[in-house]
């Protein structure tokens, strides 16, 4: 959603006298600015709370000393004062949520009472916090808005204030054209408006320029912030499907949605694609994949740690979920690839003391996946299919689901082919049909480290590699797939009639058949 039309529904919900609005963004000044606004049109007073301020006319400076009423630094106070005041009003209380916690029991029941209390005059109480913590008393009282980071237009306008400020400064050079700008707009977004402010005066000091080529140290910057969350990457494209051997149908499937986000695919009345989820044998291609669609569709690729979600020193794992979908929503038409979803999810089912949490979590993300506009692609990977939740395999929520298997012996050859490749060897000097036959039931990466360890032997004789020394490897190689057979053939059978085969080989009319009967 763009700015303007987030705006607009939050002015709709105070019209319609929702009481109480819980903002959750970390930018106070930009919420509170656009509240100002919304008072304006609407003729209403604003104010601003905070434990340390009390209440007093929004956009006051801090320093105003006089404007404050220290008696409201109290919240039950200063939350009697917004019942008592007449007038239509906005009250925004910022960082209300350690108020919100469990013990305040009569915070809690304040708030309730307000609520009926507001429902009935053209007052509205705003809460704004980085976090969102709604006691379960008051899940029915609290409308939740998630505020949405600065759109392309928002982070225009703070360009050319930039600008702006500096024109007359004879040692700085602007030098934008329409597409630079967007250009540098674009690399922006994901930022909030006061990070998006200091990069874009950062790359003014140090170059004593901007233009075009300050992109690139933009992205750099925003990497670095976006990293700072700890569970967005920022990945670059590297690989393109030719580095991936295999896979036939599952590559066909992903090229075939290449122009899915653009406005002729709209035009011509396509949905956009939500997301693929690759279900299979560890060590077979399915991250591979991942970070390749970002090559082949050109978009961005955001790489969700899903075992850091559930790691409370980067703040609870519902704001965490919350806020690496706003950053992807924001720098969408983007990829978020979500990489061993197993890992985040596989404790429900085990009943441990955190399960709570995680279904919550779960909930957040199937709701946001079912219902997204924004054209964000996930694309989740899974090993191990027992452990995963059955909501997430549900209908509406990925637009398919492959199932990628250890490669067969046309694709053994391939991915021979492209390991040898790539450590500078020419393919054509081995006998790729034996190797891909000596193979059986190795994954592409276990060719992968035969091939390496082979390279070791090779060099320690001081000779060239060759095909003996790669049979040598194989033969000392134990697959996984002789280790877990049982557990592989049961990830099969299962994968079978729930998932699509990520190869063309495997896709026989029969099983498609048996499939498509099982569905039904
Ligand atoms: N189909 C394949 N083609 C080429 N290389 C492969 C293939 N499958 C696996 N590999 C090699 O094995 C490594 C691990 O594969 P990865 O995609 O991470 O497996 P997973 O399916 O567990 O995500 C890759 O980096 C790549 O070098
Ligand atoms: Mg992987």
């Amino acid at each position: 959603m763009r700015q303007k039309e987030q705006s607009r529904m939050i002015e709709v919900l105070i019209r319609a006298r929702y009481p109480i609005l819980y903002v959750v963004s970390w930018e106070e000044p930009r919420v509170t600015e656009m509240l100002i606004e919304i008072g304006k049109r609407g003729q209403k007073k604003v104010f601003e709370w905070s434990c340390s301020g009390g209440i007093v006319p929004a956009g006051t400076h801090v320093q105003a000393v006089k404007m404050r009423d220290a008696g409201t630094k109290d919240p039950l106070v200063a939350l009697n004062q917004v019942t008592e005041e007449l007038e239509p009003a906005i009250y925004i209380f910022k960082d209300f949520h350690p108020f919100l916690a469990k013990s305040n029991f009569s915070v809690i029941r304040k708030l309730r009472d307000i609520s009926q209390n507001l429902k009935s005059s053209y007052k509205t109480l705003v809460l704004i916090s980085p976090f969102l913590q709604i006691p379960p008393e008051l899940e029915k009282d609290l409308t939740v808005i998630d505020f949405n980071l600065p759109d392309i237009e928002e982070l225009g306008i703070l360009l050319d204030r930039v600008c702006e400020e500096v024109k007359d400064n004879p040692k700085i050079k602007i030098d934008l054209d329409a597409s630079g700008r967007e250009q540098i707009l674009k690399a922006a977004l994901g930022l909030t408006l006061a990070e998006a402010e200091n990069v874009f005066a950062k790359a003014l000091v140090t170059g004593g320029k901007l233009d075009s080529d300050d992109i690139g140290e933009i992205f750099a910057e925003k990497r670095q912030i976006i990293r700072k969350t700890g569970l967005l990457d920022y990945c670059e494209p590297e690989l393109e499907f030719d580095d991936i051997g295999g896979l036939a149908s599952l590559k066909q499937w992903l090229v075939r949605r290449k122009l899915a986000f653009t406005d002729n695919a709209q035009a011509f009345g396509l949905p956009a694609p939500r997301g693929v989820l690759l279900l299979g044998v560890q060590g077979c291609g399915k991250s591979l994949c991942a970070k390749a669609v970002s090559s082949i569709w050109q978009l961005p690729l955001l790489r969700f740690d899903v075992g850091k979600m559930f790691c409370s020193l980067v703040g609870s794992s519902e704001d965490n979920i919350r806020r690496a979908i706003s950053v992807a929503e924001s720098i969408a038409p983007c990829i978020l690839w979500v990489d061993e979803i197993d890992k985040a999810f596989g404790n429900l089912s085990s009943g441990s003391t955190d399960s709570g949490t995680s279904q919550r979590v779960l909930g957040t993300f199937l709701t946001w996946l079912g219902e997204k506009t924004s054209p964000v692609f996930v694309v989740a990977t899974a090993n191990n299919i027992k452990i995963l939740p059955p909501e997430l395999m549900r209908k509406g929520r990925f637009d398919e689901i492959f199932f990628v298997d250890l490669p067969d012996i046309k694709e053994r050859h391939a991915i021979f082919d492209i390991h040898l490749r790539q450590r500078d060897r020419d393919p054509e000097k081995f006998n790729l049909e034996k190797l891909a036959a000596s193979s059986e039931g190795f994954s592409g990466a276990e060719i992968e480290q035969a091939i390496i360890s082979a390279l070791f032997d090779a060099f320690y004789a001081k000779r060239e590699l060759s095909d003996d020394d790669i049979m040598q490897a194989l033969v000392e190689t134990v697959p996984l797939y002789r280790t877990m057979e049982e557990e592989i053939e049961g990830l099969r059978d299962w994968c079978l009639t729930r998932a699509r085969s990520a190869s063309v080989h495997q896709e026989t009319i029969a099983t498609q058949a048996r499939r498509h009967l099982e569905l039904e």
